[in-house]
C-alpha cells in the first residue's frame, strides 16, 4: 500500500466489512474512556469471550473512576479473581487515585498524561484515544503485529527495535481523522476472526487485494518473531490445608512474593528430595 488512495479504498473496504461483521461486546456499546479503559486492561493476555463477564461484574460494582479510586485494593483483586495478571489490577487501581487526585476524577484526553499513567503503554494509550474519543493514534499490539507483518510482507524480526519502529510506522500511516477508532477495532477484529495466527483465512478477508504476503509471499509465515524462547522454572512446593470444621487457613500474599494480594494456603518450598510428608 505505497499510495494514499490505496490507503484510503484499503480503510473503506475494512469499515465497511466491520460495520458488518463486528461482535456485539459490551465496551462497544456507550464508549467512554473509562470503560475502554477498562476493557483494553482486561483484554491484555486474556481472550474476549473471557472477558465479558468480568468486564460487566466490574463496571457495575465500580462504574467510574472514583468509585474505583475508592475502593479497598482486596476488592478490586477479589473481582479480578480468575483473570490472571493481577499486576495489572493493582495498576489500575494505583491509575485511578492518580486520576483523582490530579485530574479531579475525570480520564485525561491528551496522549502524554495518559501515557504517564500506572499500567498503560503506547498501545493501551492509543487504544483509549482512538476508540472513545476518535484521536487518530496508531495501535500496535498481538492481533495488529500479524496483520500488519502479512500486509506489508514483512520478514525482519517483528520483536526488534526497529521491527517494532517499522511496524508503528505502518500503523501511523493507516490512521486517519475518518473514524481511527473504529479502523484500530477492525484491524485487531480482522486479526482476531480472520488473519489468525497459523493457517488465515483469506478467502474471507476482505482486504486481500491490500495484502503484499497473499500476493508476492505467504502469510503463514509471518509475522517473524525472531527466536522466543521462553524459560520455565521447575517449582517444588507444598501447600498446607488446615482445617477446622468449615473453616480453612488461608494467608495474604506479601508484596515480594508470587500472587501479591492474593489469599493463598500456606506453601511452602521444598527441595527436590523432600517428600510433602517431611516438611509437615
Ligand atoms: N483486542 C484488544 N482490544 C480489542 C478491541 N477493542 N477489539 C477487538 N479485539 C481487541
Amino acid at each position: 500500500m505505497q499510495t494514499s488512495s490505496e490507503r484510503s479504498r484499503f480503510r473503506r473496504r475494512l469499515l465497511t466489512w466491520f460495520d458488518k461483521h463486528q461482535r456485539s461486546l459490551p465496551w462497544r456499546k456507550n464508549r467512554t474512556r473509562y470503560r475502554i479503559w477498562v476493557s483494553e486492561i482486561m483484554l491484555q493476555q486474556t481472550q474476549v469471550i473471557t472477558v465479558i463477564d468480568y468486564f460487566q461484574r466490574f463496571l457495575k460494582r465500580f462504574p467510574n473512576v472514583r468509585s474505583l479510586a475508592a475502593a479497598d485494593e482486596a476488592e478490586v483483586l477479589k473481582l479480578w479473581e480468575g483473570l490472571g495478571y493481577y499486576r495489572r489490577a493493582r495498576q489500575m487501581h494505583a491509575a485511578a487515585k492518580k486520576i483523582v487526585g490530579e485530574y479531579g476524577g475525570r480520564f485525561p484526553t491528551a496522549f502524554d498524561d495518559v501515557l504517564a499513567l500506572p499500567g498503560i503503554g503506547r498501545y493501551t494509550a492509543g487504544a483509549i484515544l482512538s476508540i472513545a474519543d476518535d484521536q487518530p493514534l496508531p495501535i500496535l499490539e498481538g492481533n495488529t503485529i500479524r496483520v500488519y507483518s502479512r500486509l506489508m510482507n514483512f520478514h525482519e524480526n517483528a520483536t526488534s527495535t526497529a521491527g517494532q519502529k517499522a511496524l508503528w510506522q505502518f500503523a501511523d500511516s493507516l490512521v486517519t481523522k475518518n473514524r481511527p477508532g473504529d479502523l484500530n477495532q477492525a484491524l485487531m477484529e480482522m486479526g482476531s476472526e480472520i488473519c489468525v495466527t497459523g493457517t488465515p483465512q483469506c478467502p474471507r478477508c476482505p482486504v486481500m487485494r491490500y495484502c503484499e504476503s497473499f500476493r508476492n509471499g505467504n502469510p503463514r509465515e509471518l509475522p517473524n518473531k525472531g527466536n522466543q524462547r521462553i524459560r520455565y522454572e521447575n517449582l517444588h512446593q507444598a501447600a498446607v490445608v488446615i482445617r477446622r470444621r468449615d473453616r480453612v487457613v488461608v494467608r495474604l500474599c506479601g508484596p515480594d512474593e508470587h500472587w501479591t494480594g492474593l489469599w493463598d494456603f500456606p506453601r511452602f518450598r521444598m527441595n527436590g528430595r523432600d517428600s510433602p510428608r517431611d516438611i509437615v
